[in-house]
């Protein structure tokens, strides 16, 4: 079994990646949804909720952890693989390297939380892979809550997206980097805005592909998917729907559980 794990909804897009790639798995998602957003919270916040999830996952059996939020990747990843040394972990990080090598002016945007953006690991991936490339960083509070309440679509909201990207479009990025799992569901927001004039990075996809070169024996199963939150487990299957994923929850067979992590 596979654990994977968020803050809220946005870890279901590197889910429906792993599900898609390992369809035999059995996988638990949980969503930290009585914390969420951890955007705005301290690294020592974080780093708490992460190990005691980690744990968690661990306790229920699974063989192998994706950390699919990259604010809980930059604040505690490490921490997590230390205190679970025999369990492969993988985490998400947001896709600077591609789109440093892809950007065909040499510029490029990173959306993220407040937390991811002001990182040591984020700063750290753009010294390791970004020499020669200007790189904007953008924390955009609040694009998270919008994505876990289902409602990204209005017009005031819609406006301020706009507000953040266009500086960024206008300066002559090429690649927006989306630094948050939360944000690949506002592709639909985003892709009108930036069409002609930047592509969007997501690395949901290249997550699944690391999740299985890891997985060894945890990719065994039965294709079994449980759903699990720190809080109001019932609005995962209409969240599914809401965000086009509705034939991951014909993989689940019992009630998303309420856990109390
Ligand atoms: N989905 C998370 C990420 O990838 C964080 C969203 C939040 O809780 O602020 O960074």
């Amino acid at each position: 079994m596979i654990g994977i794990f968020d803050s809220g909804l946005g870890g279901l897009s590197v889910l429906a990646a792993i599900a898609r790639a390992l369809p035999g798995a059995d996988l638990t998602f949980l969503a930290d949804t009585a914390n969420m957003p951890y955007g705005p919270r301290s690294n020592a916040f974080i780093r708490g909720r992460v190990l005691a999830i980690g744990h968690h996952l661990a306790d229920l059996g699974c063989g192998m952890i994706v950390v699919a939020c990259n604010t809980a990747t930059a604040a505690a990843v490490q921490a997590l693989r230390a205190e679970l040394p025999k369990l492969p972990v993988v985490g998400v990080e947001p896709g600077v390297k591609p789109a440093a090598k892809t950007s065909p002016r040499k510029h490029i945007a990173v959306l993220a939380t407040e937390s991811t953006s002001r990182s040591d690991r984020l700063a750290r991936l753009i010294r390791t892979h970004c020499e020669g490339v200007q790189v904007d960083i953008a924390p955009c509070p609040n694009w998270a809550t919008r994505v876990e309440a289902l409602n990204f679509t209005e017009p005031a909201f819609v406006a301020s997206v706009k507000d953040t990207v266009e500086p960024l479009l206008a300066a002559g990025a090429d690649r927006l980097v989306l630094g948050c799992t939360h944000y690949g569901f506002l592709a639909p927001v985003l892709n009108p805005l930036v069409a002609g004039r930047a592509e969007l990075v997501d690395v949901a996809e290249a997550v699944a592909r690391q999740a299985v070169r890891r997985a060894g024996s945890a990719a065994q199963g039965r294709g079994r998917l449980v759903l699990e939150a720190t809080a109001r487990p019932e609005a995962l299957p209409r969240a599914l729907n809401g965000l086009g994923l509705g034939w991951l929850a014909e993989r689940s067979h019992e009630p998303p559980r309420l856990v109390g992590v």
